[in-house]
């Protein structure tokens, strides 16, 4: 019993070392409100450690129970100074997504940043692709986008502030095979991006998408477990030869929430190791 304990605790202050060394100190970010979408796992699950490093109270949204509760017990081990809520809903779900932002908002009486994260890959050929697996990538990955944004851009621009950050993709500017439902939900996504950055900057509100290239998550290792990527392949077309670490988008993200990044508005900031500026074979 002792044994396991201390393996946790072991875990926890490695886990914790690793991630505040990442994460450079955005201090305007201390104190802030931090609605994040998908943090269970991957890129989601760095943000919300990003943001914990730099004082942001959390309010952490995902469809998978046990990985949001494990997420929730080591950020309150490790930054027992912040405050941590936890949602368990899937964005398609309108109406929970609308009582969690609603809840959030209640218990901290702002919500300052959305992290507008989940998401899903549907990587199949055009041919092959049945209409049940379009609706659910353009449902997950769009519309469940859209439901966020607007519950949280309601509260927003009631208080004159805020800054939603859309996950889109590098497969939301250029084009690859086997990706129609992929690229056109998160293509929308950046649109949608463009949308709300014009018409709620008057309100004091920014909107921007990231756009990550290949990134080392539980969602690319499933593509290669099944066979649908070929990672050396990947590695190669790189220019960078190498995935993107989770880190990495995640601290984008700290720079766009910013008051640093003030200025940018209605974007869609590539991060994709050179991906997608490369053309010659
Ligand atoms: N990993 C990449 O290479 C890459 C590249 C570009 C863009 N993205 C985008 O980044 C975002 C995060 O991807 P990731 O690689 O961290 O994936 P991931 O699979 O590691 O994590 C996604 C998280 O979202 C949750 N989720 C899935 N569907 C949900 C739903 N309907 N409602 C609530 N939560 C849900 C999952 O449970 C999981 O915790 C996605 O929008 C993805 O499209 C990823």
């Amino acid at each position: 019993m002792t044994n396991a304990v201390n393996t946790e605790a072991q875990e926890i202050d490695a886990h914790a070392l690793h991630a505040i060394a990442q994460y450079k100190n955005f201090s305007d970010l201390a104190g802030k409100v931090v609605f994040i979408t998908g943090a269970g796992s991957g890129i989601g699950r760095a943000m919300a450690d990003a943001f914990a490093v730099n004082g942001a109270h959390l309010a952490l949204l995902d469809i998978n129970a046990d990985l949001l509760a494990q997420v929730q017990r080591e950020l309150h081990a490790t930054f027992p100074q912040i405050d941590v809520m936890t949602f368990v809903a899937s964005i398609t779900d309108d109406v929970a997504v609308a009582q969690a932002v609603d809840a959030a908002q209640q218990h901290f009486g702002c919500i300052d940043v959305l992290l507008n994260n989940a998401g899903i890959s549907a990587n199949r050929p055009t041919l092959e692709l049945a209409p049940a697996d379009w609706r659910r990538a353009i449902d997950i990955n769009l519309n469940g986008v859209f439901y966020c944004a607007q519950a949280a851009g309601r509260h927003m621009v009631q208080q004159g502030s805020g800054v939603i950050l859309n996950t889109a993709s590098m497969y939301g500017t250029v084009a690859a095979p086997e990706r129609a439902a992929y690229c056109a939900s998160k293509a929308a996504v950046v649109m949608l991006t463009k949308v709300m950055a014009v018409e709620w900057a008057p309100a004091g509100l920014r909107v921007n998408a990231l756009a990550p290239g290949y990134v080392q998550t539980a969602l690319v290792d499933e593509l290669v477990r099944t066979g649908r990527m070929d990672l050396d392949a990947l590695v190669k077309r790189t220019p960078a030869r190498r995935l993107g670490q989770p880190h990495e988008i995640a601290t984008l993200a700290l720079f766009l929430a910013s008051g640093s990044a003030a200025y940018i508005n209605g974007q869609a900031i590539v991060a994709d190791g050179g991906w997608s500026a490369y053309s010659y074979i």
